[in-house]
């Protein structure tokens, strides 16, 4: 029997690049695999119990230092991948959403993310959330803004909460792939009291059965919540 029920899993999907290098490929092979990955994810997610929500870290606020050519592919990844996989939602019955500052994309992938979003709305086994041009600090500074908008003078935790893209959701376990053992500025108000775990697996390598001993560790973890 489980202890703990993972509601809400958040994945750093990292050494994409790393992977290619190994193979002498362009790390943009890399990338492309890492988005089969996803899919394969999203999918083992829709299928488990007790996972309502899976948030992917697609694209940092810092991905753009990278050269021009990458952040490019990227962008064309994300169109590609999302026009493909809307039938793998449908499918899987998977609401899509996107996290980030989404202004800076170009108007036809906003058009996209948007499409995306509308045509998955209703479906109810999984929430899968792309974090893209995202920040976690970011993310805090525009909802206390957006409070100050409003006319409040002081905050509290849980305006805070409620005003955040994602303020229905603490995270449960972040899992971070490829021996990295950073946050990397990811959704730092929701991961308070996360479970995190670190795989050695590069992204492009990971897979559903090594998410599955993941959350099996992760139920037999005693989470206290700062108690007794
Ligand atoms: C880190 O690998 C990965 C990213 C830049 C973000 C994840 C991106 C994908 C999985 C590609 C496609 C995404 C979508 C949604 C289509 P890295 O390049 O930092 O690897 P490295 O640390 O080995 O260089």
């Amino acid at each position: 029997m489980p202890k703990t029920a993972l509601k809400h899993l958040a994945i750093i999907m990292d050494g994409n690049g790393r992977w290619a290098e190994q193979r002498g490929l362009n790390r943009t092979k890399g990338h492309e695999k890492g988005a089969e990955i996803i899919r394969d994810i999203t999918t083992y997610c829709a299928k488990h119990p007790t996972v309502e929500t899976v948030t992917f870290y697609a694209f940092s606020t810092e991905n753009w230092k990278r050269p021009k050519l990458e952040v490019d592919f990227l962008m064309k990844l994300l169109d590609r991948y999302l026009q493909k996989e809307l039938s793998t939602y449908q499918d899987n019955n998977v609401c899509f959403k996107a996290i980030g500052d989404l202004d800076a994309f170009s108007p036809k992938l906003q058009q996209r993310i948007a499409l995306t979003e509308e045509a998955t709305q209703n479906n109810t086994d999984l929430t899968h959330i792309l974090a893209l041009n995202y920040g976690g600090r970011a993310e805090i500074t525009t909802a206390v803004n957006s409070l100050m908008k409003e006319g409040k003078t002081t905050v509290s935790e849980e305006d805070i909460s409620s005003a955040l893209q994602t303020p229905y959701s603490n995270i449960d376990l972040l899992v971070r792939t490829s021996g990295e053992e950073r946050i990397s500025n990811f959704l730092l108000w929701q991961l308070s009291y996360a479970e995190f775990y670190f795989s050695q697996t590069l992204w492009p390598d990971f897979n559903a059965e090594e998410l599955n001993e993941i959350i099996e560790d992760f139920e037999q973890r005693n989470r206290r919540f700062g108690g007794l």
